[in-house]
């Protein structure tokens, strides 16, 4: 079965996008000292269609769909950055047809959610390379970044044509075009010159399907980050899983390589 572009405007017009609900003190209290950045690998689409005989662009709509719920209870635990692996470096290689139909899914929802998320308050951010990306979709991105700017509740960081090393390679490019002195050159700097460069790194990487790798996904930033992973695949992975996630985060010890606070 082939799932056309009409009937993914259709599906994705019958959608609601409600960021708003309101955020309880005691689920601030939460997450107000636990995770500022979460950062999620969406794994799992295309199983959840063969599961169902769908076609794997089915899954990948079923995925985007799931992103409201999501960036809701999200938005309810006070994380106040999320970023989202959509597209790697390495997901050209895929079928042609799936690769252009995950990019027309892309290219239709920030279509259909911009002024959502732009009333939500939601500043959209895109990482990763432009080389790549068709023009029309490339346009899109360029608009929803520039239209929502200045919005503050939510950084939404899009991942789209992002690979980790594609990432640091491009630092460094940066880093030599701007004439940096090596001696001057540590940690820090190497972190500003990163698609991420004035955020905090993620406190915790959550990654569906059960799949235990990195994936060329913040590879830098998540140096410290704690991973958890789910076999939950991503179509499924509702509120009732992110708070899974978040105890489980809760419950762990960063020591970021130190030793235990006594
Ligand atoms: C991995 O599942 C998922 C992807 C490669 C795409 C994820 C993208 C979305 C959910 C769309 C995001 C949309 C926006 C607007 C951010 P898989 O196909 O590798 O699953 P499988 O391992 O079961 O085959």
């Amino acid at each position: 079965m082939a799932l056309s572009v009409a009937t993914l405007k259709r599906s994705f017009a019958q959608d609601a996008c409600d960021i708003t609900a309101p955020k309880s003190d005691a689920q601030a209290a939460v997450a107000a000292h636990g995770i500022k950045h979460l950062a999620i690998i969406m794994d799992g689409n295309g199983r959840w269609a063969k599961c169902r005989n769908l076609p794997r662009l089915a899954g990948h709509k079923a995925g985007t769909d799931n992103l409201h719920r999501i960036l809701r209870a999200c938005k309810e635990q006070g994380i106040r950055i999320v970023t989202l692996y959509a597209f790697s470096t390495e997901n050209w290689n895929r079928p042609q047809e799936e690769v252009n139909g995950l990019l027309k899914l892309l290219e239709l929802s920030i279509e259909k959610e911009l002024g959502e998320l732009h009333k939500e308050g939601v500043q959209i951010r895109h990482i990763g390379r432009t080389d790549r990306i068709p023009p029309a979709l490339c346009e899109k991105i360029r608009h929803a970044v520039a239209y929502t700017r200045n919005n503050t509740s939510l950084i939404l960081n899009v991942a789209l044509n992002y690979g980790g090393r594609a990432e640091i390679v491009d630092a460094v490019k940066r880093m030599l075009a701007d004439g940096l002195d090596p001696n001057y050159v540590d940690e820090a700097t190497v972190s500003r010159y990163l698609y991420t460069s004035d955020l905090p790194d993620p406190d915790l990487i959550i990654r569906t399907s059960g799949e235990y790798r990195v994936s060329n996904f913040l590879i830098w930033q998540g140096a410290y980050a704690e991973y958890y992973v789910t076999d939950v695949l991503w179509p499924d992975f509702d509120e009732r899983e992110l708070h899974k996630a978040i105890e489980h985060y809760n419950k762990r010890e960063r020591r970021f390589g130190g030793l235990k606070a006594r």
